[in-house]
């Protein structure tokens, strides 16, 4: 034996997650110096958005990215949130894992505590640079700080702190990273970031110097959207292990009580239900539950009717909404949008919104995709929402394309959810969950055949006019023809002539007009019962 287990043993020992991260920076979406960028900005303005929306405040945010050096930048980003107590701040920017968001089901667009202290363990890693922090919570004090993370104990490093009065009142928080990236406007980048922030956040008012100039994403609506409210866990595909865990640590007393206060839309009956379905007296302590009377619970659960989860727990954009958005950037000469009712993946509830838009300005397809109201720019290929569209027989709608319509069509697809499933902590892809891509492609099919119906109205009110068109050019021919052989006044005829065929074509486009309020009136009523 070259080493001894012994010998193994003084090699083995913790690893703090700064040191994980600091070796897997591609993990927090640090692979390269152009996502590095977008990284920073996306972590510093998802917590921003945040902030204001949970403080009740009309977000008012700055964005700089400034190269000071070749490939090295300065990125700072300021907003008008509540602020952060002094007491909070060198963890939250200086520890790994920390956040107010993890353990809450709710929807957020942050939600593991680990997005801007990434951003401050990489521009430390690339540059060496400490990362500026002011903040104020409106009683007229900056707390400012200057600190790294110490990466071996996954604690923050202070290298400056002070107190400084502030002439205004403000309150909010101003970041301040030196890190390694390049700069480009292509279509992964912070610019084409900001676009589709402004267009799923149209209550947000975004001013973002870029190196090229700067660029005001003016606010389009004065409301913010209702707050989501947190949620219990729904029953539906809860797990063995996570009910285990929970019937140790509910207050509730006995069965029945555990059921109906640690999730949502668990009533008296319905947990009665479970309870008798598993055999299972409903009067014990939870904690007595052995092993396979949880596995039974899980089981039985499977075969009672429970409702869908409340709405209230989900802060979807809504039709209108996305609509508009799609309007007011792509001005298409088409476009439609469907909301799923809430759906539940894992005891999770979810929500899938999409828009289909078509023509007018736009030139090429394209998919764009969000979870919680936060543009998703890379990962497409592990993507649910990429997955879903595959799945879509474009062609059955009159659209050309396999996979993803080879046509002008412009997608969106928003995921909203009090936990996003995504598929690395860079939370650029939703993970497959059957039960997702099957909700999203439902929402496609409906979108897309409301897409087919105006393509078809579009080509048979192509197939009229030319019919039209033919028919004039042969009144000319036929009116000189009848004006020889009966030796009446040409123009005269071909005048006849003409009006008889703008009054068959009247008729036909009537009818046409009918035939196609009709399939409106079918699609309106199958949506109604679907
Ligand atoms: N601009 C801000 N204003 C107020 N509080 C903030 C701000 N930025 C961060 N926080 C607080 O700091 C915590 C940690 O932020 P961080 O971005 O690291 O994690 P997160 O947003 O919770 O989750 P994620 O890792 O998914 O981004 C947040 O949960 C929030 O409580
Ligand atoms: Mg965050």
């Amino acid at each position: 034996m070259e080493k001894s287990a012994e010998e193994m043993a003084k090699e083995q020992k913790e690893i703090s997650i700064s040191q994980f991260f600091e070796k897997n920076r591609h993990l927090l979406g640090y692979d390269n110096k152009i996502k590095a960028l977008l990284t920073i900005v996306k972590e510093g303005v998802d917590n921003a958005l945040d902030a204001t929306e949970e403080a009740g405040i009309l977000p008012d945010i700055y964005v700089k990215v400034e190269e000071i050096e070749k490939e090295k930048y300065k990125i700072v980003i300021k907003d008008n949130g509540p602020g952060i107590v002094k007491k909070q701040i060198p963890n939250i920017f200086g520890k790994l894992l920390y956040g107010s968001k993890f353990h809450r089901l709710k929807q957020n667009r942050g939600q593991q505590g680990i997005g801007i202290s990434g951003g401050v363990l990489y521009s430390q890693l690339t540059t060496g640079k400490p990362t500026k922090i002011i903040s104020s919570t409106g009683d007229g004090k900056d707390h400012r700080f200057t600190l790294k993370i110490d990466v071996k104990h996954n604690e923050p490093k202070i290298v400056e702190n002070e107190v400084v009065e502030s002439k205004e009142k403000w309150h909010g928080v101003q970041i301040t990273f030196v890190a390694e990236g390049i700069y480009r406007g292509h279509k992964q980048s912070v610019m084409e970031y900001m676009k589709e922030v402004a267009i799923s956040n149209p209550y947000a008012n975004i001013i973002f110097d870029s190196p090229t100039g700067r660029i005001e994403f003016a606010r389009g609506v004065d409301k913010l959207p209702p707050k989501a409210k947190e949620i219990k866990p729904h029953l539906y595909g809860i797990e063995v292990g996570i009910l285990e865990r929970m019937r140790n640590e509910t207050k509730g007393r006995t069965v029945l009580t555990f059921l109906m206060s640690e999730f949502t839309r668990v009533g008296k009956l319905s947990a009665e239900e479970i309870c008798k379905k598993a055999e299972i007296d409903s009067k014990i302590s939870p904690r007595k539950l052995t092993h396979d009377d949880v596995v039974k619970i899980v089981n039985a659960i499977k075969e009672v009717k429970l409702s869908r989860p409340p709405t209230d727990c989900l802060s979807p954009l809504g039709n209108t909404a996305v609509e508009e958005g799609m309007k007011k950037e792509l001005s298409p000469e088409f476009v439609s949008s469907l909301s799923r009712p809430p759906s539940v993946y894992r005891g999770w509830p979810f929500q899938v919104e999409v828009g289909i838009a078509y023509g007018g300005l736009i030139t090429e397809p394209n998919l764009m995709r969000f979870a919680n109201r936060v543009p998703l720019l890379y990962q497409l290929g592990d993507c649910a929402i990429a997955k879903a569209v595959s799945q879509v027989d474009w062609k059955r709608y009159g659209v050309p394309g396999d996979k993803m319509p080879d046509a002008p069509v412009v997608i969106f697809v928003h995921f909203a959810s009090v936990w996003v499933p995504f598929t690395s902590e860079s939370k650029e892809a939703i993970a497959n969950y059957p039960v997702i891509i099957k909700e999203i492609k439902l929402a496609l099919q409906d979108c897309a055949r409301r897409l087919g119906l105006y393509l078809s109205g579009v080509r048979r009110a192509e197939r009229i006019a030319q019919k039209k068109q033919i028919f004039e050019r042969y009144a000319i021919d036929t009116a000189k023809a009848l004006g020889e052989l009966t030796g009446e006044a040409e123009e005269k005829i071909k005048e006849t002539i003409l009006k008889i065929v703008e009054e068959k074509w009247r008729e036909i486009v009537a009818e046409e007009g009918e035939e196609n309020e009709k399939e409106n009136q079918k699609e309106n009523n199958s949506k109604g019962k679907g």
